[in-house]
């Protein structure tokens, strides 16, 4: 793992991810980033001068550049972050999703066969649908896929099983539960909340509130991929999450509570639609591998809170520029069709 291309490292938890595993490993990093609306340079600002660290500007799903990135760079391995993430963008826009996430995943995969490499795909509990109370998602589990996002990186995650199956390429996947933290771009929920409260304005929660999320810390996340690559089987999926689920409603409390925001700000607007009830993930296979998750769900929303009170400088030109027109779209009719002051 001595030259590692990250897809995705200037995304959310691409970025995240690369700022860990510099912190720790002798590795040279290739950020490969299509620098979508979600992929910023600014997530990586401390880190752009380090002679261990580039950034090649380019899409996964052109070929001729990842094959030659991999062949300049002698690239032993790929971790594939890389991805349209947001479930409400692929409920307006699907179609990038598939070129993304299925495409673009696809491509990574036969550059990897090509020229022999480990790749390291990043997939996520959305696959497995949604879960009935009671169980909890293991890696075995059939993918029930609901939305156009999860039905992509379902198809992703399937199609990196089949490598390994079929041609015996060198392979690893992560199922990751959702995560919260620093420079985690505003259109989903903990963040749009944090600074919906920071500004005052309404909180748009969907529903009824209590759909079931584990809300996991990125930390984690990070630290559960870096178990996986360092001593995870080849061939094998784990899942990475708390294995503790909370209402969304619970999540906003603690957004609120954290930031001493007004619960007169709590609106409750149309649903999103095919909205997954529940997810929930049992993670006893990553935790043999001596994985732990640092952050209890409580905390891990706390302290994402926390940062987007204190990195101002970071998401007010985000949600100033083109976040706007989108915010427009997802939430003006359905926070002016909501009766306000409801108790949450
Ligand atoms: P993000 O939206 O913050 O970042 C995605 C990154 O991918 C951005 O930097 C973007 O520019 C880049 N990108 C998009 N299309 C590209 C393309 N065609 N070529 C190259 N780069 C491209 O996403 P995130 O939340 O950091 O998620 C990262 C990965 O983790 C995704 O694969 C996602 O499915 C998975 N995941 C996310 C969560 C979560 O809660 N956020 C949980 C589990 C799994
Ligand atoms: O579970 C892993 C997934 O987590 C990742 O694969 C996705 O990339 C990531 O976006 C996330 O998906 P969710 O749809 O669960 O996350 P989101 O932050 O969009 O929403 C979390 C919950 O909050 C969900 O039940 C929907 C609800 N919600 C979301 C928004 C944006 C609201 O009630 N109001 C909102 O405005």
């Amino acid at each position: 793992m001595r030259n590692i291309i990250v897809t995705g490292g200037c995304g959310f938890i691409g970025s995240n991810f690369v700022r860990y595993w510099l912190d720790r490993h002798a590795s040279h990093v290739t950020v490969l980033d299509k620098l979508t609306y979600a992929g910023r340079r600014e997530n990586l600002h401390d880190l752009w001068g380090d002679p261990r660290l580039s950034l090649v500007e380019g899409d996964i799903g052109d070929q001729a550049l990842v094959r030659r990135v991999c062949r300049e760079r002698n690239v032993d391995l790929i971790v594939n972050f890389a991805a349209e993430t947001h479930v409400d963008q692929s409920i307006l826009g699907p179609l990038v999703f598939t070129d993304t996430n299925v495409r673009g995943t696809h491509v990574l995969l036969e550059v990897a066969r090509e020229l022999g490499i480990r790749l390291h795909h990043v997939s996520t509990d959305e696959v497995y649908g949604h879960i009935p109370d009671g169980h909890q998602s293991v890696e075995t589990d059939p993918l029930a896929a609901r939305s156009p996002y999860a039905a992509s990186k379902a198809a992703a995650d399937q199609l990196v099983q089949a490598y390994y199956i079929t041609y015996g390429l060198p392979v690893t996947i992560t199922r990751g539960a959702n995560n919260v933290g620093p420079y985690q771009y505003p259109e989903k929920a903990v963040p749009l909340f944090s600074t919906n409260a920071i500004l005052g304005e309404p909180l748009p929660v969907y529903g009824d509130g209590r759909q079931m999320r584990d809300y996991a810390h990125v930390h984690d996340h990070c630290t559960g991929i870096e178990a996986v690559l360092l001593r995870g089987e080849i061939g094998q999926v784990y899942n990475v999450g708390t294995g503790r689920e909370m209402t969304n409603l619970e999540m906003v409390d603690i957004v609120l509570d954290t930031l001493g925001g007004d619960r007169g700000l709590v609106r409750h607007v149309t649903d999103r639609p095919g909205h997954d009830r529940r997810y929930s993930m049992n993670v006893d296979k990553v935790r043999a591998l001596g994985w732990e998750p640092r952050y209890d769900p409580r905390e891990a929303v706390a302290e994402a809170a926390r940062w987007y009170a204190g990195n101002r400088w970071w998401w007010e030109p985000i949600r100033s520029g083109a976040f706007r027109e989108y915010y427009e779209r997802q939430y003006v009719r359905r926070l002016a069709s909501a009766p306000t002051g409801q108790p949450s």
